[in-house]
């Protein structure tokens, strides 16, 4: 065998170990799902973000394993995700939960902001913390109570053209309302502009169709499964309407056996919207499960959730 031969021979096996265990073509809601180290992904309640610049999306969300904190995988499909790893560490925070990711392009870095809690959820704060680079690390820069008043789930929403950043937070006596927020300039502070939602209670997702503001949040119930409410408004900050489950045929009416944590918009598709959710099982485990669904929003400005099996987004029109 000469040289050139026996080194293309030795580099086979690396060439088929070194690919990801899986190739995913499409989502399967509920079902174990691998990132390319062959482990159950470690990523709940939290958001993705895509970096036009990097063509990257990044998945952020609680790390649940060891060590606790915040996780991020990247992809370029949203169906095969890199682990990159834990970009931020609890340390001695006792209950870190619902972290949510958005780059500041005015400052060229990424801010998350998280449920930073005691392990009674008294403490009920939010927390920020920054990174220069999408896969971290992240340094906790601050915590408190947003304009004095108890802050516990979290979620997020950016407005695409003026950069206006809001956090939707389940606030006051565990967790009785939504209140919404709008961040200041520099995403690191909070304004005074700070409203009672007056929507049930946890979960909070928000998007936005056409003209019409879409919250979609679940109820109370530890990491039990509850049937979501949706609301809409025409303005961010309310007043916001009930409308009830946008789930169809949901026999269990407990949203699909999920609690919503983010409605991620897909670039390059038309009213392209992922209800992510988190099937905790009954607590939050490293492996409890992702339901990952499309939601339309009909003619007559109806939400609407269905459950598929397997499903890829050529289920949207593309832009
Ligand atoms: C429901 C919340 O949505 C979760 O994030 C978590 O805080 C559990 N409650 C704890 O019971």
């Amino acid at each position: 065998m000469n040289r050139t031969v026996l080194l293309i021979f030795l580099w086979i096996p690396f060439l088929v170990f070194s690919q990801s265990p899986t190739k995913f073509t499409g989502f399967h809601p509920g079902a174990d799902w691998l990132a390319d180290d062959g482990k159950v992904i470690d990523c709940h309640g939290g958001n993705i973000i895509y970096v036009d610049s990097l063509k990257t999306y990044y998945w952020y969300g609680e790390h649940r394993g060891e060590p606790r904190g915040a996780s991020c995988y990247s992809s370029k499909d949203l169906y095969n995700w890199k682990n990159e790893g834990v970009v931020i560490e609890k340390d001695t925070i006792e209950t870190f939960e619902r972290p949510k990711v958005i780059y500041d392009s005015k400052n060229d870095r990424y801010v998350m902001w998280f449920h930073y809690d005691g392990n009674r959820y008294q403490i009920a704060e939010l927390g920020v913390a920054v990174s220069k680079s999408p896969t971290g690390p992240f340094e906790l820069k601050d915590h408190f109570r947003p304009n004095g008043h108890e802050s516990r789930d979290i979620g997020m929403y950016i407005d695409p053209k003026t950069k206006k950043a809001y956090i939707g937070y389940a606030a006051d006596h565990t967790n009785r309302t939504i209140r919404m927020v709008a961040l200041a300039d520099d995403y690191l502070s909070l304004t005074e502009n700070d409203v009672d939602i007056n929507a049930h209670c946890e979960g909070p997702g928000i998007l936005k169709y056409r003209d019409t503001y879409f919250l979609l949040t679940s109820g109370c119930s530890g990491w039990k499964p509850n049937p979501a409410t949706y609301y809409t408004a025409t303005n961010i900050m309310g007043p916001y309407s009930s409308h009830g489950s946008p789930f169809i045929n949901d026999l269990e009416n407990n949203s699909f056996n999920s609690q919503p944590c983010y409605i991620f918009k897909v670039p390059g598709f038309k009213d392209a919207y992922i209800y992510m959710a988190d099937r905790w099982n009954g607590g939050g485990h490293p492996d409890s499960q992702y339901v990952f669904l499309p939601i339309f929003i009909t003619e007559s400005g109806k939400m609407e959730l269905r459950w598929y099996d397997e499903w890829n987004l050529s289920i949207f029109n593309r832009n």
